[in-house]
């Protein structure tokens, strides 16, 4: 099959220093906040996948001059009220949930119609949690089937501030809002489950009118009228969802040991390592330093001797939402049964993808008991394979096509694996990665 791999050996032992692509959400944050600012915003390390080509495309439309080379970009911000609202302006999120949620926040004032869409994947998630809150702004939508892309916004000039309650742990949701609360004349308050903070940290650093105060569970945010973002010059670090990948094939194998530079460990996004920790993986974080507020450090991890099982602890779900497929593979490993609860937000993504883990981890007969919200898996510490398993329509789930080539890598077996052109949008370098450390 066209677009297919073949994987039908292990991987041996390795010790290596490897380096992964940009972070993804910060990439697409930098270049937003970049569109909004009064002036020539820099980055180096920008993530070049399709998500992020899109996203420059995006801003293209509303009349932002963008220059690409290689993976150093230029962006000529015209502030805050800056973009050119042309008449039939269509954005294509194309497959990028965080593009087609965030850029909303930023249209709320539009004084055209804009539509966007979206793949056959972005087309079947939810954007209602979006134009909800954004509604309450004074923005008005249409959505498919209320709820689905296609969908057009048009702003209005008479944004009113919000009270909102996010409640899903999404920080597309909550960083849509933030941006849409930038363009009142009021204060908004957001009252938001924990989930990853880029966006307030770029607030932070670049001195906004935005006030975070954190207490267990959730975040209460204020956010005041922005009148003017400065230029920001952004040095990206490398994707911690992208390394978890290679975290685990090292965990998964024998005698190995991986070294992964410059990784954004920021705390709301390292619940894969505080898991794999916890299931006995041994992972230490090396020169660690702070970046515009950001947490920066070398990953370093060793093939587990022994696996342990884990009930995993839901408050940890969001710091690892794009991670737990991968996890699963460590748990198929592990002494004894896992389990992951109030997982239902992992079926909102790219594929349903509580589903699609629950499908790899049977095709590789691990035992499963799975609901909409929740997994067991009874781990099998022998687990060798040595049959044939055939992975294809997963709705270009980019994550679901790197778990199974992984977990080829790590268990053996025969494995035709579908859609390669998935990596695109997140993590083109994955496959070339594996050459290295297989080299
Ligand atoms: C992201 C937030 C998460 C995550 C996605 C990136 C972001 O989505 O799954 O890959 O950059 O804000 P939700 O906000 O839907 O949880």
């Amino acid at each position: 099959m066209p677009n297919s791999i073949i994987v039908n050996k292990k991987v041996r032992p390795f010790i290596k220093k490897i380096s992964v692509s940009g972070d993804k959400s910060l990439s697409i944050r930098w270049i937003l906040f970049s569109s909004l600012s009064n002036g020539i915003c820099k980055s180096k390390n920008l993530l070049i996948s399709e998500d992020i080509i899109a996203t420059i495309q995006a801003i293209k439309k509303l009349g932002i001059k963008v220059i690409l080379k290689k993976n150093s970009c230029v962006i000529f911000g015209k502030g805050i009220n800056g973009f050119k609202y042309k008449k039939n302006i269509i954005i294509n999120g194309q497959n990028s949930g965080t593009l087609s949620r965030l850029i909303l926040g930023l249209l709320v004032n539009s004084n055209e119609k804009i539509k966007i869409i979206g793949d056959r994947s972005l087309s079947r998630r939810d954007f209602r949690r979006i134009s909800d809150p954004l509604s309450k702004f004074g923005a008005k939508f249409k959505l498919k089937k209320e709820k689905y892309l296609p969908l057009t916004i048009k702003g209005t000039s008479k944004l009113v501030p919000i009270k909102y309650y996010e409640n899903k742990g999404s920080a597309q949701c909550k960083s849509a809002v933030i941006f849409a609360a930038m363009r009142t004349d009021g204060t908004s308050y957001i009252r938001a489950k924990k989930s990853r903070n880029h966006t307030e940290l770029l607030c932070k650093h670049l001195k906004l009118p935005i006030v975070v105060k954190t207490n267990k569970n959730y975040d209460l945010i204020k956010v005041k009228k922005v009148k003017q973002i400065k230029p920001i010059n952004y040095n990206i670090p490398s994707d911690i969802s992208s390394a978890a990948f290679f975290i685990v094939l090292t965990s998964l194998l024998e005698k190995s040991e991986l070294t992964i530079k410059n990784v954004n460990v920021n705390p709301s996004r390292t619940g894969i390592l505080t898991i794999l920790k916890k299931m006995g993986i041994p992972i230490r974080l090396k020169n660690c330093k702070t970046y515009k507020g950001e947490k920066i450090s070398d990953i370093k991890v060793k093939s587990a001797k022994f696996i342990k099982s884990i009930k995993c602890n839901p408050n940890i779900n969001s710091g690892a939402i794009d991670e737990f497929l991968i996890i699963f593979l460590v748990a198929a490993k592990a002494k004894g049964v896992s389990f992951f609860k109030n997982l239902a937000e992992l079926n909102q993504k790219e594929s349903p993808r509580l589903k699609w883990g629950n499908y790899i981890l049977k095709q590789m007969g691990i035992k499963t008991i799975c609901t909409k919200d929740s997994i067991k898996i009874f781990g099998n510490p022998d687990l060798k394979l040595n049959k044939k398993i055939i992975i294809r329509n997963f709705m270009k789930d980019h994550r679901v096509f790197m778990t199974s080539v992984i977990a080829a890598l790590s268990f053996g077996g025969s494995w035709e694996i579908h859609d390669k052109d998935s990596i695109k949008t997140s993590f083109p370098d994955f496959l070339k990665i594996i050459k290295q450390i297989r080299s």
